[in-house]
């Protein structure tokens, strides 16, 4: 039988977040504060064997998911070269990136020569100034590298679109036609209070019934299903093949069927995103444990998970950013 990996609440964990830098080439403002310089030093990062020798460990565990994450992992130098070591490892058969795209131009044939097969790009706004507001970069870069994704042969390359009141919320049908025609899945996230800059964030809160009450006033949208093992649930456009997904970790929380883990740049595993439990690898790593202490190592993080988030409960008590685990 293959092996699985279970937490105390009999969730099956079988993909895992892995961050490669806590840096970014933009600063959303809901994401990392201004002016933050406070990163991981590079002695703290885990190597490229380091990562691999972890994600060995959780492919021999039964994880078959693995998606790159950052800050902005296009910033970690030389990934496809770490892409193209993790697409070959046993039991990994699904390998993908969340990026913001604005180095995406320049890498995104070899990341797809490397083997990643599916792209998530952050896109809230198709306005260059309210791009420049809410991230502090410039947007025909981003359009640059989704176009260029496109040609790689990316698939599903999907937009993820942070939903906030009075910031974006007017573009709700201007980034559906605009994903439509290009052939991109359109995917509405709500607000999540991580670390003050998401707190803060957290004033332009959306429910995604009103954006799916907007929707309906333009589209007629019926059940869907997407590839990926994320926590989005879709709808697609009547007659046509586009589909919309919508992630509601504030309105309607999907903890329940939560399968993952995250790593962090310098080798600690975080087993929710909206707690603080973790368990640090990196010292393990480098007192030169075996791969069977690591791989119980990992067993023994995994008991560690809780149940669920507590953003509407408690939503002053994560104080890491979400720049630190990309999601
Ligand atoms: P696939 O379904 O595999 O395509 O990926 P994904 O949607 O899980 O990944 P992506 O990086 O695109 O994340 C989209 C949004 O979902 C981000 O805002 C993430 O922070 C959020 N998200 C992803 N996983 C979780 C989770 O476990 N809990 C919560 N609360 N939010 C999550
Ligand atoms: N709430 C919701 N989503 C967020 N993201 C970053 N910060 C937040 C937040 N506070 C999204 C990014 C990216 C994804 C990985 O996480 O926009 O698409
Ligand atoms: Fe899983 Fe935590 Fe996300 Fe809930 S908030 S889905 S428990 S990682």
């Amino acid at each position: 039988m293959a092996p699985t990996l279970t937490d105390p609440f009999a969730r099956q964990i079988d993909y895992i977040r892995l961050s490669v830098t806590d840096r970014c080439d933009l600063r959303c403002y809901y994401c990392m504060p201004e002016g933050h310089t406070d990163f991981e030093a590079p002695e703290d990062w885990l190597s490229f064997d380091e990562i691999e020798r972890v994600i060995a460990a959780f492919g021999r565990l039964g994880v078959q998911r693995v998606r790159v994450t950052g800050g902005e992992p296009l910033v970690r130098k030389n990934l496809s070269e770490l892409t193209t070591r993790l697409a070959r490892l046993p039991g990994i058969t699904d390998l993908s990136l969340s990026s913001n795209a604005v180095q995406m131009e320049r890498h995104a044939q070899a990341l797809f020569d490397s083997g990643v097969r599916r792209l998530n790009i952050s896109l809230d706004t198709l306005k260059p100034e309210r791009f420049k507001a809410i991230t502090q970069g410039k947007l025909d870069k981003v359009i640059h590298g989704l176009m260029a994704a496109k040609a790689a042969g990316f698939a599903p390359i999907k937009i993820n679109m942070v939903v906030m009141r009075g910031v974006n919320d007017d573009e709700l049908v201007e980034m559906l036609e605009f994903c439509r025609q290009h052939g991109f899945t359109l995917r509405f996230i709500e607000t999540m209070p991580m670390g003050d800059t998401g707190r803060n964030a957290s004033a332009q809160y959306l429910p995604m019934d009103e954006v799916i009450t907007t929707l309906k006033q333009h589209y007629s949208l019926i059940p869907g299903v997407m590839p990926g093992g994320g926590p989005a649930r879709y709808m697609q456009l009547a007659g046509e093949a586009m589909k919309i997904g919508f992630i509601t970790p504030m309105s309607q929380h999907f903890c329940e069927t939560c399968n993952r883990v995250r790593l962090s740049v310098d080798g600690t595993l975080y087993m929710c995103l909206g707690q603080d439990h973790r368990f640090a690898l990196r010292p393990l790593l480098r007192a030169g444990i075996s791969d069977t202490e690591l791989e119980q190592a990992i067993i023994q993080a995994i008991a560690l998970k809780p149940e669920r988030h507590e953003f509407s409960e408690k939503p002053e008590q994560v104080v890491r950013f979400m720049s630190m685990t990309g999601g």
